[in-house]
């Protein structure tokens, strides 16, 4: 049987149109990402890796083609609605961290939650358990700028999981630890994918994480390389 598809694309396209040039980011890609396994992008820089996870997590709109979560349009629906499915699917982990540094790792962890409806106390609760969860118990009053690099880097993660997304994007998530941190990190993703259905989708070149990933898709000048 198949494994089931959590996302497609379907011949999608990224035009970035700069005054004198414009540059396909990303052209005529159709991919499915499948539910529930760690899915890496690879490429050379330039290849298109970040703008093919700002399109598939809603974050930038086509230039042509479709983004189908699960199996449904994403193309006409309002920013408003975009927004709403973007909080309640996805967890990102940015290349660059975005933590707030003069405010503590559970403060981080708590922003998602600010905007929804939800008590502070709940919301408290809810960070405090994802960064045990985390190892990350004694750290909770630290200020992130008083963290270790692998310490910030698993406010990362806590901050992309805590509204329990079944999508956790990751853009070079490696790019600034060393290689014990980056073990822990995935160590980490696969013990959460043991309890429940984490769909992971990572874009690295990081041999390292290309060793537990069960789904390559290899980006070569903004689309999809069939051979080597
Ligand atoms: N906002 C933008 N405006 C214009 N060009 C961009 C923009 N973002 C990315 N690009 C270009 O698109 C191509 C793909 O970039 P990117 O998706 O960041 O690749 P990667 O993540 O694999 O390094 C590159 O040539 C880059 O210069
Ligand atoms: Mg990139």
């Amino acid at each position: 049987m198949d494994t089931e598809t959590v996302i497609e694309t379907q011949n999608l396209w990224k035009i970035y149109r700069a005054i004198h040039q414009q540059v396909n980011a990303i052209h005529n890609v159709s991919i499915q990402i499948p539910l529930g396994k760690i899915t890496c992008i690879t490429g050379p820089s330039g290849s298109g890796k970040s703008t093919l996870l700002a399109l598939i997590g809603l974050l930038t709109p086509p230039s042509r083609g479709h983004v189908l979560i699960e199996g449904e349009q994403m193309n006409d629906l309002s920013e408003i609605v975009l927004t709403k499915i973007r909080r309640e699917k996805f967890g990102f982990i940015f290349q660059n961290q975005y933590l707030l540094p003069h405010f503590t790792a559970l403060e981080n962890v708590c922003i998602p939650l600010l905007s929804q409806d939800i008590s502070h106390k709940d919301a408290n609760s809810q960070a405090i358990k994802v960064l045990k969860q985390l190892d990350l118990e004694s750290r909770l009053r630290f200020r992130v700028k008083e963290l270790s690099g692998g310490e910030a880097q698993r406010v990362c993660l806590a901050r992309a999981l805590v509204n329990n997304p079944p999508i956790l994007i990751a853009d070079e998530p490696s790019s600034n630890i060393d290689s014990k941190l980056t073990d822990e990190f995935l160590q980490l993703i696969l013990e959460l994918q043991k309890t429940r259905t984490l769909t992971v989708i990572i874009a690295s070149h990081d041999p390292q994480i290309l060793e537990v990933v069960e789904n390559e898709i290899k980006l070569s000048d903004g689309t999809v390389k069939i051979h080597d």
